[in-house]
C-alpha cells in the first residue's frame, strides 16, 4: 500500500486492518513530533491477547528501536507481568498515548495527544480488548478525563460504553522513582489477570 499521509479528515473507520493502520500511522505528519523522532512506536504484542496495555509515549529506547516499552521502565512492567504470570508478548499488546517520542521524554501536550489519539482509538476498535490498562496519568486523563487523578483512580475497574474494562494503574517509571508505589502496582495486577483468566475461561 502506497504511505498515504494522514491528514486530518482521513476517516480511519475505512481502515479495515492493524497492517494497515500500522502502515497509515508510519507515514503520519499531523504534528511535530515526527520531525524530531526517529521511530513511530505503532504498538506491538498479540493482537488476540484482549488485554492491551496504554502507556504515554515513546522514551529515547523506545524511538531507537520502534518498540514500546523497551527501557528500564520495560524491563518493570515484563517483571510485574511476570510476577502475575502474564508475557508482554503471549497475553498482552501494548501502545501508548503518542507513538513518536516527545523530544526529552516530555509530557505529550493536549495538541500532539489530540492529533495522535485517533490512531489509538482506531487501534482500540480493531483490537477489540476485553481489558485495558491505562499506565499512569497521561494514559488516564488522556482516555478517561483529564481532571483525573491517578492516586485516586488506580486500582478500580472502569467500563467505557463499549464494555471494555479499564483499569489505571501507576506507570512503572513512577515505580522507579518510589518504590513504595511498586505494592499498590503488584495488587492492581493480580486483579487484572485474575479478571484476564476470567475473560479466557481459564
Ligand atoms: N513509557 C511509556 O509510557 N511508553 C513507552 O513505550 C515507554 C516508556
Amino acid at each position: 500500500m502506497n504511505r498515504v499521509p494522514y491528514t486530518e479528515d482521513h476517516d480511519l473507520s475505512q481502515i479495515k486492518s492493524l497492517d494497515e493502520l500500522k502502515e497509515m500511522a508510519l507515514a503520519c505528519r499531523r504534528c511535530n513530533l515526527r520531525a524530531e523522532c526517529t521511530n513511530v512506536v505503532f504498538g506491538e504484542g498479540n493482537p488476540t491477547a484482549g488485554l492491551m496495555l496504554i502507556g504515554e509515549g515513546p522514551g529515547a529506547e523506545e524511538d531507537r528501536l520502534g518498540k514500546p516499552f523497551a527501557g528500564k521502565a520495560g524491563q518493570l512492567l515484563d517483571q510485574i507481568l511476570g510476577a502475575v504470570d502474564l508475557d508482554r508478548y503471549e497475553h498482552t499488546y501494548i501502545a501508548n498515548v503518542v507513538k513518536c517520542r516527545p523530544p526529552g521524554n516530555r509530557v505529550p501536550r493536549p495538541e500532539e495527544a489530540r492529533r495522535c489519539l485517533p490512531w489509538l482509538y482506531r487501534q482500540i476498535e480493531l483490537l477489540s480488548p476485553a481489558l485495558i490498562v491505562l499506565l499512569g496519568s497521561t494514559a488516564l486523563q488522556n482516555l478517561v478525563d483529564p481532571q483525573a487523578r491517578i492516586t485516586k483512580m488506580r486500582g478500580q475497574w472502569l467500563h467505557s460504553k463499549s464494555g471494555i474494562k479499564i483499569m489505571p494503574t501507576y506507570h512503572p517509571a513512577a515505580l522507579l522513582r518510589d518504590p513504595g508505589k511498586k505494592r499498590p502496582v503488584w495488587e492492581d495486577f493480580q486483579m487484572i489477570r485474575d479478571e484476564y483468566l476470567k475473560i479466557n475461561n481459564r
